[in-house]
């Protein structure tokens, strides 16, 4: 579904290079459930961003579903990631100043009526736990509340991947495991393709795929499938 082929990336500072990733291949198959770890710096979320189409390499070739990714066209990565791509932070990057039922009702891409949309995010708010709240402020929310908003928020529009770049890197242990054990059920539920950065050595034993970052080297470390 998703591969990632010959890929470097470099960042300037002034005159001064760093090449962030080395010559990356991965192939993701459709259903896959991979965590990446690896060291600070390594190029984890690098890698994430390219895969989620925010940032383009500077070599290399990234496919969906066999098509060459052009960067270049706005228009087009727009679509892909519409079409396929929810993505999850570390911190939950809700729009404060709204309640969680907006937040969700707005970053719905179809075309469907107000309350149609509203139905489903009610639901997908009542799944996770969050019936009381639709309309509270964002800004009142525990952390792991607003990191629960922010992972339904990345599966309105039911992406077929979801890409999430340390999702309980703020949150304890417990609201932590709520979030993987929710992300793990979407995507049995599902059959999405699911992604995890992480610096939890316990999550990153839980991914079928293991991948290892460091100093812009990718290894694949095993498949449990
Ligand atoms: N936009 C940018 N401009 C300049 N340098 C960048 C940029 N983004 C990342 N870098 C550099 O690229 C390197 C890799 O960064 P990246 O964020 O991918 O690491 P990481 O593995 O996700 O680390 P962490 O575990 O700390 O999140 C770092 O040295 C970082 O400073
Ligand atoms: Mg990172």
């Amino acid at each position: 579904m998703i591969t990632i082929k010959n890929i470097t990336k470099d960042f300037y500072s002034g005159d001064l290079r760093q090449n962030v990733l080395k010559d990356v291949n991965l192939e993701i198959d459709h259903g896959d459930f991979l965590t990446i770890m690896g060291p600070s710096g390594g190029g984890k979320s690098t890698v994430l961003h390219i895969m989620g189409l925010l940032i383009e390499p500077t070599s290399g070739e990234v496919y969906y579903n066999n098509n060459k990714i052009n960067f270049k066209n706005e228009r087009s990565l727009d679509n892909y990631r519409r079409d396929n791509i929810g993505l999850i932070f570390q911190n939950s990057n809700l729009i404060s100043c709204l309640s969680p039922l907006e937040n969700l009702i707005i970053a719905m891409n179809s075309k469907e009526s107000y309350n149609s949309k509203k139905k489903k995010c009610k639901e997908l708010l009542d799944k996770v736990g969050l019936s009381k709240k639709y309309n509270s402020k964002v800004s009142s929310l525990s952390g792991g509340e607003a990191q629960r908003v922010a992972v339904v928020r990345a599966l309105v529009n039911e992406p077929k991947v979801i890409l999430c770049d340390e999702p309980t890197g703020a949150l304890d242990s417990v609201n932590g495991k709520n979030v993987i054990e929710l992300l793990l059920n979407i995507r049995k539920e599902r059959n999405c393709t699911l992604i995890i950065v992480t610096h939890d050595e316990k999550i990153g034993e839980l991914g079928e795929r293991k991948i290892y970052l460091k100093d812009g080297e990718l290894h694949e470390m095993a498949r449990n499938l």
